[in-house]
């Protein structure tokens, strides 16, 4: 689960030992040379992989080592999709397929059966995110009985929204899926802006006008809330708790989240034809974008970065955000020049922090510093993976849609079977009724989920 923003629970992070056994030479860049920038961001995904267990003896596929969580798979991946496309390299399509495969779940639909104690909304979203990015790549399709990549973002579609919560702060999801998680309480900008921007996309995607109605109907209510505030440098906040009605909001500002709100716009902009409602919004909401999170052209996360506070979950969001600038500089092309000039600067800055460790291509967190600032992990190769692959966003096709290349299989129904919406739904019923049976039910729905066969006792 992602780390809830206000939490200050820092790590250990700063690793200065590391600049000990810095190599000299960092790594090279052409940002005008498609060559030079996929060798460039082949060495950090192999530093990525460096972390991945799905390949080791053992090991999950398509799990990251302690400390990273499944949600952060969710993210990588996602980065390396977008590689797959954009550098045209196959060397890890099989990798790929196999990892997003194995976290799908009986289901399908991204709530794998052993991530249900810890997976919130915001989980699910972005793992729902990568696999749009493979529906609208034309990655491989399931072969294997499976359903299609498009079926199951549906299914993370249709199973996040049977969780809308109108009863609180006039609607929304939760930060948590489920009542046991602490966080159940809280509506994040997040797992809302998830469900916001893939609305989006399968509404492009699919020609299908229901998810833009819903995505709408998501987005307004992240500026009727407060949490998205539409001005000339609009901001995005983290959240709030349901017990003020969500008026007590976090404003602490994520790059993530103006990313995937500002995406999700983009998104929006172009299914509905250039509509100007949406064409002033993305511009505000970039404006923001452009005035909180960067320095001197220089991408950074300033809610912690200059402190040195961020968490493991803090140090990727960069990653997901460049994925989020580059979309929306090719959905919203109005926007392209001022987004393209920053991921250029941005790119410059991440290669030469990547210049750390025994490799000499270790990537570091403040791209300001110019060489490796002593930081290293997943998060920091993720960021610069992404950041730097987005100078190709305009050399390959756009995303695809249903009628323009996209071949993925769908299913519109996908996901309204599977046992947590139905489990979650008797849930719903019954403690709207009997509050103070809630732990009782929480029990009992542990153990359906866990046990899986205890259906009749609904
Ligand atoms: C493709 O990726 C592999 C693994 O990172 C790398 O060794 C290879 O050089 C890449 N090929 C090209 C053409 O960039
Ligand atoms: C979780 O379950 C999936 C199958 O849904 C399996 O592929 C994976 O190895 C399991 N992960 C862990 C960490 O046990
Ligand atoms: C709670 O917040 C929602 C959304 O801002 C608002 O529509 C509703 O009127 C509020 N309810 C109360 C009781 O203040
Ligand atoms: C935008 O709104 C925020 C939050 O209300 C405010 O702090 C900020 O000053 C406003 N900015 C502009 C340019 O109006
Ligand atoms: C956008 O334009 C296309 C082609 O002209 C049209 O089919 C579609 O209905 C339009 N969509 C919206 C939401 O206006
Ligand atoms: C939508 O995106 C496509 C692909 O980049 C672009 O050609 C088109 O002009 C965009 N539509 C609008 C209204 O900007
Ligand atoms: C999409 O993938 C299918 C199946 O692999 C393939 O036949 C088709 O040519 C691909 N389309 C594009 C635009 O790449
Ligand atoms: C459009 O999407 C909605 C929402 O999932 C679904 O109920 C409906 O059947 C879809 N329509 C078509 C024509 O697929
Ligand atoms: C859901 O269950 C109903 C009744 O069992 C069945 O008819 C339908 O095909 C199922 N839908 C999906 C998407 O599995």
């Amino acid at each position: 689960m992602i780390v809830k923003a206000s939490m200050k629970t820092a790590l250990p992070l700063c690793f200065t030992l590391l600049s000990f056994f810095k190599a000299t030479h960092a790594m090279d860049l052409d940002t005008t040379d498609a060559t030079s920038i996929c060798d460039a961001t082949a060495l950090i995904q192999d530093g990525m992989l460096d972390y991945y267990e799905g390949t080791r003896y053992g090991g999950a596929v398509g799990m990251f080592q302690n400390p990273y969580y499944w949600w952060h798979a969710g993210e990588a991946f996602g980065g390396m999709v977008e590689n797959w496309f954009l550098c045209q390299n196959e060397t890890y399509k099989v990798l790929l397929y196999d990892a997003l495969l194995a976290q799908t779940g009986a289901d399908y639909d991204y709530i794998p059966a052993n991530q249900t104690m810890v997976e919130g909304n915001d989980d699910q979203g972005i793992w729902g995110i990568t696999v749009m990015g493979a529906v609208e790549r034309n990655f491989t399709d399931p072969d294997n009985g499976a359903p299609g990549w498009l079926a199951m973002v549906q299914a993370v579609f249709n199973t996040m929204y049977s969780r809308w919560d109108s009863e609180n702060c006039g609607g929304g999801l939760r930060w948590q899926i489920f009542t046991w998680n602490s966080g159940y309480n809280y509506k994040n900008t997040v797992s809302n802006a998830c469900l916001f921007q893939i609305a989006a996309r399968l509404g492009r995607y699919t020609g299908n006008t229901t998810y833009l109605d819903v995505a709408e109907q998501v987005f307004d209510w992240l500026v009727d809330v407060g949490y998205v505030v539409l001005n000339d440098t609009a901001n995005v906040y983290d959240g709030a708790e349901i017990d003020t009605n969500c008026t007590d909001i976090t404003k602490i500002e994520w790059t993530y989240n103006h990313g995937i709100v500002l995406g999700g716009m983009a998104y929006m902009y172009n299914a509905t034809n250039g509509t100007s409602t949406w064409k002033t919004g993305v511009q505000q909401v970039l404006n923001g974008a452009a005035s909180y999170f960067f320095k001197d052209g220089i991408m950074y996360e300033s809610a912690c970065q200059d402190y040195s506070t961020c968490n493991t979950d803090q140090r990727t969001f960069k990653s997901i955000f460049s994925r989020m600038l580059g979309l929306t500089s090719v959905m919203a092309p109005f926007t392209s020049d001022t987004i393209d000039a920053l991921i250029k600067t941005s790119a410059e800055a991440a290669a030469k922090s990547c210049d750390g460790g025994t490799d000499g291509h270790t990537c570091g967190l403040d791209w300001e510093k110019q060489t490796n600032d002593g930081y290293y992990g997943l998060g920091e190769q993720m960021s610069a993976l992404e950041v730097i692959q987005n100078l190709l966003i305009h050399d390959r096709p756009a995303p695809y849609k249903e009628d323009n290349g996209g071949t993925s299989k769908g299913d519109a129904n996908a996901g309204m079977n599977s046992s947590t919406t139905s489990v979650l739904q008797n849930n719903l019923n019954i403690t709207k009724g009997d509050r103070a049976g809630a732990a009782i039910i929480t029990a009992v729905i542990l153990s359906v989920l866990i046990g899986g066969a205890v259906w009749m006792l609904f």
